[in-house]
């Protein structure tokens, strides 16, 4: 079984999507053991508490410098046994020590098709206002692992979803997680859970 630490910075409909599918029996070999924020306000950390799962708050603010803090971060995760780290709506930026400590090892959700729409700048609604300023018909979402390359870590699944006529970033980025984020990312966690997935040369391979 492994032993999976979700981290959060806000609301967490990421975070419920991972302790329903593991309710429901669809992560067989996983278990969320800890749920670590960013945020000590996070409506996430309600939602790990009301489900008896440990809960920490890390905080980039509480450390003088960002070595301090990766080192702080590698160690709390290290304390809790973790075998998967997953970037669930966490905002802020892994150091080098932590990525290279759990190389293909942290699994990202980003609310578009990877190479669309990714990389430094592109997170939260910003993501859905640069779709639809370009006018794309199609975005989606894109499970991967984490390297030290913004958003450039292997990719393990993508969804697409519709662009609407109409849409706003706001309702284009609930499309986004009710059809692509809260569906992938329980199924590229469980793939790993399950060993299932090969990386070579940058690119994931899944067993069948
Ligand atoms: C999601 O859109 C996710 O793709 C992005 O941050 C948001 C987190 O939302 N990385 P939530 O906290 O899981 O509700």
């Amino acid at each position: 079984m492994k032993n999976i630490a979700v981290l959060v910075s806000g609301g967490g409909t990421n975070l419920q999507a991972l302790i329903d599918a593991e309710k429901r029996g669809e992560i067989k070999n996983g278990k969320i053991n800890c749920v670590i924020s960013s945020n000590p306000d996070a409506y996430a950390l309600k939602r790990a508490q009301n489900n008896s799962i440990h809960t920490e708050v890390i905080r980039r603010k509480d450390y003088a410098r960002f070595d301090d803090y990766d080192k702080a971060l590698t160690e709390l995760l290290q304390s809790r046994n973790a075998d998967l780290v997953v970037l669930a709506g966490f905002m802020t930026i892994l150091g080098s020590r932590v990525i290279s400590t759990f190389k293909n090892k942290i699994i990202n959700i980003h609310p578009s098709l990877i190479p669309s729409f990714c990389g430094e700048g592109f997170y939260g609604l910003r993501v859905h206002e640069a779709a639809l300023a370009k006018g794309v018909k199609v975005t989606g979402a894109t499970a991967h692992f984490v390297n030290e390359v913004c958003d450039g870590g292997p990719i393990i699944i993508q969804k697409a979803v519709e662009i609407k006529n109409g849409d706003t970033p706001q309702v284009l980025q609930k499309r986004v997680m009710e059809q692509a984020e809260w569906n992938i990312l329980p199924k590229a966690v469980s793939l790993f859970c399950d060993d299932k997935i090969i990386i070579k040369n940058n690119i994931t391979e899944i067993i069948d």
